[in-house]
C-alpha cells in the first residue's frame, strides 16, 4: 500500500486534532501502514503553540507523545498535498467545504463518518471542560482511528 498523507482538522489546533495525529500515527506503527499525517485548525487563536497539556497528558498516559506539535491554521495547499482531511466535527467539516478549492485532491469528510455505514459522530470538544473530556475524547479518537485504518487497509 503506498503512503497515504492525512490531515486531521479541528477549531484550534491544540486538542482534538493533535491527539487524532498522534493516535493515527501510533495506530499506523501497530497496524504496519504507511501513513504521512499531519493536523491543523480552522481557527487561528493558537498558531504555533503546543497542544493543551491537558491532550498532552491525556495522550502521554497511553504511550503517545504530542508535546512536539505545533498548531498551525489549515492552508488551501493541504487540499492538493493531502488525500484525506479528517474534520472532528460538523462546524469544521463546513467551514473545509465552504474553503476547499474546485476540483482539489483531498478527501474531505467528518472523522467519525469517513465511510459509508460508519456513524462514529463528532469528536467533543473537550477545551472548555475538565480533564476526564479529554479521556473520553482519546477513547473516541482511538476508536475512529482504528476503523479508518482498517477502512484504508481493506480498500487499498
Ligand atoms: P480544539 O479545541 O479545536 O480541539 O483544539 C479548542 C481549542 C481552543 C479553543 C476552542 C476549541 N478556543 O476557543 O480557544
Amino acid at each position: 500500500m503506498k503512503r497515504i498523507k492525512i490531515l486531521t482538522v479541528c477549531l484550534g489546533n491544540i486538542c482534538r486534532s493533535p491527539a487524532a495525529q498522534g493516535i493515527l500515527e501510533s495506530c499506523a506503527d501497530e497496524y504496519g501502514v504507511d501513513l504521512e499525517v499531519d493536523s491543523a485548525g480552522t481557527a487561528a487563536y493558537h498558531v504555533g503553540e503546543c497542544p493543551d497539556s491537558r491532550s498532552i497528558e491525556a495522550l502521554g498516559d497511553i504511550g503517545i507523545t504530542i508535546a512536539n506539535q505545533k498548531a498551525r491554521r489549515v492552508v488551501l495547499e493541504d487540499f492538493d498535498y493531502f488525500d484525506w482531511i479528517l474534520a472532528m466535527d460538523k462546524d469544521n467539516l463546513n467551514y473545509l467545504r465552504q474553503i476547499q478549492p474546485d476540483n482539489s485532491h483531498a478527501k474531505l469528510v467528518m472523522f467519525g463518518e469517513f465511510a459509508e455505514g460508519v456513524s462514529l459522530g463528532e469528536v467533543a470538544d473537550p477545551y472548555y471542560g475538565k480533564e476526564d473530556g479529554f479521556v473520553k475524547m482519546r477513547e473516541h479518537l482511538q476508536l475512529m482511528s482504528q476503523s479508518f485504518i482498517e477502512h484504508l487497509t481493506a480498500h487499498s
